[in-house]
C-alpha cells in the first residue's frame, strides 16, 4: 500500500470513530470522554506524520501557484484542528461546551478528508511518482509512532 493508501485507510477508521461517537446517548458520559479522547489522539499523530512526511515533501514539489495553495490550505485546516484540540483538552469531559466544540471538531474533519483526499492527493499522484509514493508509506507509519501523546 502507498501512502495515499495508509492515509485514506486512517481516515475511514477515523470516519467510523466520528460515527461510533455520534451514537452515544446522553447518558453514555464516560464512553464518550474515552472515544472524544482517542479521536483527538489519533488526529493529532496521523496530522503530523501527514505533515512530516508527504506534505513535506509535496511543499517542495508543488510547481504552480494553485497546487501551493492547496497545501497551504490543508496545512491551515491542520493548525485550526490542532488549536481546536488543545481548547477541548482544557475542558471537562463531556459537558455541553465540549460536546459543542467536539462536534465542530468532526465536521471540520470530515471537511478536510474531503479535501484532502481530492486536492492533496490528485496533486501528491502527479507530482510524485510511484516509489516515492510506496517508500513514504513506512516513513508515514514510522513518524506516527513518534509522535509523543499528552495526555
Ligand atoms: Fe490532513
Ligand atoms: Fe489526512
Amino acid at each position: 500500500m502507498d501512502i495515499l493508501g495508509v492515509i485514506k485507510r486512517d481516515h475511514n477508521e477515523v470516519k467510523a470513530l466520528f460515527k461510533e461517537y455520534e451514537s452515544l446517548g446522553p447518558n453514555a458520559k464516560a464512553s464518550r470522554a474515552k472515544l472524544a479522547k482517542k479521536i483527538m489522539e489519533e488526529l493529532v499523530k496521523h496530522d503530523e506524520a501527514e505533515e512530516q512526511t508527504l506534505y513535506a515533501l509535496l511543499k517542495e514539489r508543488a510547481r504552480g501557484s494553485e497546487e501551493r495553495i492547496k497545501i497551504l490550505e490543508a496545512f491551515e485546516e491542520h493548525t485550526m484542528a490542532s488549536e481546536l484540540i488543545a481548547k477541548l483538552k482544557k475542558l471537562e469531559t463531556p459537558d455541553e461546551e465540549f460536546m459543542a466544540k467536539f462536534q465542530v471538531l468532526i465536521e471540520s474533519v470530515q471537511h478536510h478528508i474531503k479535501d484532502e483526499e481530492g486536492n492533496v492527493h490528485k496533486i501528491a499522484r502527479e507530482e510524485l511518482d510511484k516509489d516515492e509514493l510506496n517508500e513514504l508509506a513506512p516513513k508515514f507509519e514510522e513518524a506516527k509512532k513518534s509522535v509523543p501523546v499528552t495526555r
